[in-house]
């Protein structure tokens, strides 16, 4: 028995694809993270933030917790906000789906949309510098800001990245996932080249994101990208980095569906893609592990509507065939990511992050080793 929902957080599978993976080649393994309660890898480090914010008296009973997010922490938040009792009010934009924003609406929370795009081309400093703002006007307000807060990354490290290492047996050559806020990426990766240093850490981002370097364009991957590289990311462990286009993540999406029975967003779909490529390239016997961070269910009216699709100019009929032959033509972005680092200190002061995330994050790196990403954020 379970005293709470939140207990049901983590240990998710790790799926075999059969159907898909070729016996010449490398086997890959999905991290499937639909299974947490919330419905997403989210869960995960919403409640580490949430559960640490309580221990060290930042989020009081009676309190509002408020934060930006395109929908996948903003879900696991208000699922929280419910199970503990708190006010819960999260910043969107009009790239998230409508399901996610029902979604949050179910659980009680309040969903905001900002309208307003940044010099990015996106929304992330303009959702960013208002939750920030809230948080300064609303008493007994609490921003988790998984952006520029390092208990992010460390809740992959303490948990997903465990998992992932002792589900394969240690048994992998190669680990895979996408990028936004870096937590699943920083964390995970930390942890590998700690434990398991002989593992290739790669991580994708969307033609448009600028992370790994480029310029900034729009695109319509949901919760993947950023405009500059976060915090939360350790360049130095990362080993290669992969860019996808819209189109390449959702017909990958789409054909995971019909062809393995396995539902997943348009980021898990740009993670497969890669994966796929570089099964293809490794010999049987090797393991290749990439994270699946959401189920597709969310994502019905855009990735699953076929008018949505065909509107957007994408291939609707592309079949395994079609996207295994695409994952053989790609090509990485970056082979050296820390080379190509984006870090943006400026934005600690110009998006006024809150000082308790400032001062939080100061005392998890004291006595530890300061990566270049954290010395170039923190003093
Ligand atoms: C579906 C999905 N995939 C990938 C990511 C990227 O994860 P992270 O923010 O830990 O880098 C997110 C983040 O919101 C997400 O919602």
């Amino acid at each position: 028995m379970k005293a709470s929902i939140l207990e049901t957080i983590g240990h998710t599978p790790l799926l075999t694809i059969p159907n898909t993976n070729h016996a010449n080649e490398a086997q890959i393994l999905m991290k499937y993270e639909r299974y947490n309660p919330g419905g997403s890898i989210k869960d995960r480090a919403a409640l580490h933030i949430i559960k640490e914010a309580e221990r060290r008296g930042l989020l009081k009973p009676g309190g509002t917790i408020i934060e930006s997010s395109s929908g996948n922490f903003g879900i696991s938040l208000a699922m929280i906000g419910a199970a503990k009792g708190y006010r819960v009010i999260i910043l969107i934009d009009p790239k998230t789906t409508s399901a996610n924003r029902a979604l949050i609406e179910s659980f009680g929370a309040e969903a905001i949309v900002v309208t307003e795009q940044d010099d990015c081309g996106s929304y992330h400093k303009t959702r960013i510098a208002l939750a920030n703002r809230l948080a300064d006007e609303i008493e007994g307000a609490y921003r988790p800001d998984q952006c520029f807060n390092l208990l992010n990354s460390e809740a992959h490290y303490a948990s997903t990245a465990r998992e992932i290492l002792d589900d394969s047996g240690g048994e992998l050559s190669v680990f895979i996932t996408a990028v936004s806020t870096g937590g699943q990426l920083g964390g995970i990766s930390k942890y590998l080249k700690t434990f398991a240093p002989h593992v290739q850490v790669i991580g994708v981002d969307a033609v448009g994101s600028a992370i790994f370097g480029g310029r900034s364009d729009a695109y319509r991957i949901p919760g993947i990208g950023l405009g500059w590289t976060p915090v939360n990311l350790e360049m130095s462990r990362i080993d290669e980095a992969y860019k996808i286009t819209d189109e390449q993540a959702f017909v990958t999406a789409r054909a995971f569906a019909r062809r393995e029975g396995i539902l997943m967003g348009p980021s898990s779909g740009a993670c497969a893609l890669v994966a796929l490529k570089k099964a293809q390239m490794l010999p049987p016997g090797e393991r290749v592990v990439c994270m699946i961070a959401d189920g597709g269910d969310r994502y019905i009216p855009t990735l699953f509507n076929t008018e949505w699709i065909t509107a957007q100019g994408f291939d609707t009929t592309a079949d395994m065939t079609v996207v295994r032959q695409m994952a053989a033509e790609l090509t990485p972005w970056s082979v050296c990511p820390a080379a190509d680092a984006n870090y943006r200190a400026d934005l600690v002061a110009s998006l006024e992050v809150p000082q308790s995330t400032l001062d939080m994050n100061t005392e998890l790196l004291h006595g530890r080793e300061v990566g270049v990403a954290a010395s170039r954020y923190i003093d």
